[in-house]
């Protein structure tokens, strides 16, 4: 049978996706569940590892058969995943010790306020180039290690195994408990705060840091290699790609380049500015991440600036303010007002992340008067994910020579024109829209398509991107610098505001 396909499977935060492309990157059948969430205390948010599973098995053969493809015309397989949420899992009997910790769980909070002071930020950047933060996986893994009894005599004993949901499922897909492969790829590895960023290994001052032990941890291979076959659910398919959600974006949006960037729009937000195969060490409040890397290639690493709270905004003034119905009606709100009227909206709903770090900063609503309307406060709204975004660009410009030129977007608060346009006015680059906006399962495919030879070099993809939207910079410097500045102020009430 030829391999007319190349699936991906985008195991996102709150769904779990399959999607089959054609050679020219075209969709041709997308099948996707939700799985739950589950808010257990305040600030902590946690999945089921085996519905996650569950899921995937389900949303496989449902894009197969909604295709009417079999999975011998199944090139080869790529995942991509939500990032830094934790699982640890029984190596003998494949069950999970517990729910996976979520990236947005907040509660390792006073161990990461102790590793700032002790032993302090340099230690880490010099290591894994990320700032202590309740973001990443290793503080979650001394966590559980502090509350489950036996848990670390467990680990060093080889019986539990850790992983990020690509491992999980990796591990599952060819074999689990009867020998499934135990691994991980370099851009997820970059996301744990464990793996030295420059030698692309487990970092043993890092390990011994956290009192992680080797055995429960993953090999680490490229993002795009053959990895194995799967045994269930696509048997005999090769696995050939796995890069963390927003790596895969990047890939997805072909910025396979120097100095190109992309960020994708969505509950939170990621912007990742390409930096080749230099390493820059960033000094003002961006991580340093791997891009991606292609088998026996150098590494290509990133600088990545993670907004927490974007659409998440729209969400809260939609579900818990009740001031629309739906998300895309916040455009049509904010069109009803020339501009904030002076109000601006500092999202930090658990803390800020870059280039801030700060998780003890609240939000804030500053600027009313009896003048604003749920027209401005719509507007401030829009207006924040536009502030958030040019902080991190700022941050860009400062680490590294390479200034934005055009920033190529993606995700769900892309439909919004409003917004683009507002983000082109205050970054003052062109904002660029692809045809293609499922940049996330693109570039998994694109990644596990390139290992398998189903496409024979990154320009080939590159023909594959065709822009649908661009949006001008238009707004009046001045205007600009000075909103810039009434932004700033807010944040400083966000990060001086204590709780
Ligand atoms: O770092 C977290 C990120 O990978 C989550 O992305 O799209 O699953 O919310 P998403």
């Amino acid at each position: 049978m030829v391999e007319r396909y190349v699936m991906s499977i985008d195991q996102g935060t709150t769904s779990t996706r399959c999607i089959l492309f054609d050679h020219q990157g075209r969709l041709v059948s997308v099948a996707q569940r939700e799985h739950q969430q589950h808010f257990p205390q305040p600030g902590w948010v946690e999945h089921d590892a085996v519905e996650i599973w569950q899921t995937l098995q389900r949303v496989v053969p449902q894009a197969l058969s909604d295709a009417d493809v079999g999975p011998d015309e199944v090139a080869a397989v790529g995942i991509a995943n939500q990032r830094e949420t934790t699982v640890l899992w029984d190596r003998r009997t494949g069950t999970p010790l517990g729910r996976a910790i979520v990236w947005q769980d907040t509660r390792t909070a006073p161990l990461v306020e102790e590793l700032r002071r002790q032993p302090g930020d340099e230690f880490f950047l010099q290591r894994c180039c990320l700032p202590p933060s309740t973001y990443f996986s290793a503080p979650r893994i001394r966590w559980l290690f502090d509350h489950v009894d036996g848990l670390r005599q467990r680990a060093e004993d080889g019986e539990v195994l850790f992983g990020t949901m690509e491992s999980w499922l990796i591990w599952n897909l060819t074999g689990g408990r009867a020998g499934g492969l135990h691994i991980t790829d370099v851009t997820n590895a970059s996301r744990t705060m464990l793996m030295n960023i420059s030698t692309l290994d487990w970092d043993e001052e890092l390990l011994e840091f956290f009192g992680v032990p080797r055995p429960m941890l993953p090999e680490i291979h490229s993002s795009a290699e053959t990895y194995g076959a799967a045994r269930s659910v696509l048997p005999g398919v090769r696995i050939t790609a796995a890069l963390g959600d927003q790596q895969a974006a990047l890939f997805g949006q072909t910025c396979f380049a120097r100095g190109e960037a992309k960020c994708t729009y969505g509950t939170g937000s990621f912007l990742l500015l390409n930096t080749g195969t230099d390493l820059v060490r960033s000094r003002h409040g961006l991580l340093t991440t791997v891009a991606y890397k292609i088998e026996d290639q150098p590494a290509v690493y990133a600088l990545e600036g993670p907004i927490a709270v974007t659409g998440a905004l729209v969400q809260w003034f939609r579900d818990r303010l009740g001031l629309i119905s739906t998300a895309p009606e916040i455009e049509t709100l904010a069109r009803t007002v020339e501009d904030n009227g002076g109000c601006y909206i500092v999202p930090a709903f658990s803390g800020l992340y870059a280039p801030h770090w700060r998780s003890d900063a609240r939000g804030v609503i500053v600027g009313l008067t009896s003048y604003i309307t749920k027209g401005h406060l719509a507007r401030a709204v829009l207006e924040a994910t536009g502030w958030q975004t040019r902080e991190v660009v700022d941050a860009m410009n400062a680490d590294s020579s390479l200034a934005l030129k055009v920033l190529k977007v993606d995700g769900g608060m892309t439909s919004d024109n409003l917004l683009m346009q507002f983000l082109a006015d205050v970054l003052d680059v062109p904002v660029v829209r692809p045809m293609a906006v499922e940049t996330v399962s693109l570039g998994a495919a694109y990644a596990a398509g390139l290992a398998a030879g189903y496409w024979p070099d990154l320009e080939v993809l590159r023909r594959n991107w065709h822009r649908a939207a661009q949006w001008l910079p238009d707004m009046d410097p001045r205007r600009r610098q000075s909103e810039y500045e009434n932004w700033k102020r807010a944040v400083e009430r966000s990060l001086s505001w204590i709780a």
